[in-house]
């Protein structure tokens, strides 16, 4: 029998509940606690998914006898404060993406890791999903060469939130780029190999969130009035090596329609992610390799999968926290080189 694993949620808010859905499936493992700011939805939480154990406070849901395992699910700004504290209690932790609010607190949770008797693991998943991992098998096969260029794509023609924090810096650290663009930049950074970057620059653009909507869109309005973050960001990262990144992403842009892609290309090949398709010259011929079968499975499902797995010492992690950190360096840099309006080096 496989061993128990005893999990409590810190944050019981969209994607706690899509972690406790995936975590239900798996054999052996229990929800025992949600800790919610708002005890109502701490409550609705537990009630849902049949943990016995509500709290408002993480600290007392981090002594409660038996907890083995802690998943950090709250905005971004209170990302540091339970993981620190989970893994100084010796607890399996995985916060959710993006990692912290910046590289200096997301620094701070990985010392903290490799300080206590605990783990730490992202809750990256885009690098999970059968799209990535099928084409990774393109880039670990060699089909691509030297990685020159990865080119990301996360927008949103009219999706700004209308929920939760999603477009206050101070709780969020910024908008489309660290909230959907992180997804992309994980995805590729991971398929690239995961180079140092050295260096970013970018360029951030708010013109429609902090104002009431113009024009009918699928979603709810959002809270314009409290809206401080970016519309729309583009951004170039270099890398050790050469490799250089380029990233654009927006929950508000005047295009055709909402566009995620990662496209890679090296000196031999390139792929696409999605769809997964591999581009190379083959007997003197330019050829487009389209996988005959990609699978098919849920990535947050994998993630959780992937986590107890780790915990239980049966499989390692995609996911070590170390590339939360890197990819938060990334994000740094480019909200720092828009802030400076300057290219700006990643340390
Ligand atoms: N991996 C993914 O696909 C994915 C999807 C959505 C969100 N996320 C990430 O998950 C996090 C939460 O997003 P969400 O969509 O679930 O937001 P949400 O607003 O639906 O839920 C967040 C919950 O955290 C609670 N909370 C706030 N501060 C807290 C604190 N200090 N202690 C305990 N609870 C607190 C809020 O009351 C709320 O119930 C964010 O970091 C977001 O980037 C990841």
């Amino acid at each position: 029998m496989a061993e128990r694993i005893r999990v409590g949620f810190v944050g019981a808010g969209g994607i706690a509940a899509a972690q406790a859905r995936a975590l239900l499936k798996l054999d052996d493992v229990e929800l025992v606690a949600a800790c919610d700011i708002k005890e109502d939805a701490a409550r609705a939480f537990a009630d849902k998914f049949e943990a016995p154990h509500t709290f408002t406070d993480y600290h007392e849901m981090l002594a409660l006898d038996g907890l083995d395992a802690v998943t950090v699910c709250t905005p971004n700004s209170a990302h540091k404060g339970p993981t620190i504290a989970a893994l100084q209690a010796g607890k399996h932790v995985m916060v959710e993406k993006p990692m912290a609010m910046n590289a200096e607190e997301a620094q701070a949770m990985v010392d903290a890791a490799e300080a206590s008797d605990g783990d730490l693991v992202m809750g990256f998943q885009w690098r999970l999903g059968p799209q990535v991992q099928t084409v990774k098998r393109f880039v670990d096969a060699g089909e691509l060469g030297n990685v020159l260029y990865a080119r990301v794509q996360a927008l949103r023609r009219r999706g700004i939130p209308h929920w939760g924090v999603f477009g206050r810096k101070e709780l969020q650290g910024g908008g489309p780029l660290i909230d959907i663009g992180v997804h992309l930049i994980e995805a590729a950074h991971f398929l690239m190999g995961e180079p140092k970057p050295t260096s970013a620059s970018a360029q951030t653009f708010t013109y429609m969130g902090n104002k009431p909507p113009t024009a009918v869109g699928p979603w709810e309005a959002w809270d314009w009035e409290t809206y401080n973050v970016e519309d729309l960001a583009v951004g170039f990262v270099r890398f050790d090596g050469g490799a250089v990144m380029v990233v654009e992403s927006s929950f508000a842009a005047h295009i055709e329609g909402d566009k995620f892609g990662i496209q890679i290309m090296g000196d031999k090949g390139g792929i696409t992610a999605l769809p997964p398709m591999l581009f190379k010259d083959e007997a003197g011929t330019q050829v487009n390799v389209q996988p005959g079968y990609v699978g098919k499975w849920d990535s947050i499902s994998r993630k959780m999968a992937e986590w107890i797995g780790y915990i239980r010492g049966e499989n390692e992690t995609q996911c070590p926290a170390e590339s939360g950190l890197v990819v938060q360096k990334i994000l740094d840099g480019l909200y720092r080189s828009a802030d400076e309006g300057r290219e700006v080096q990643i340390a």
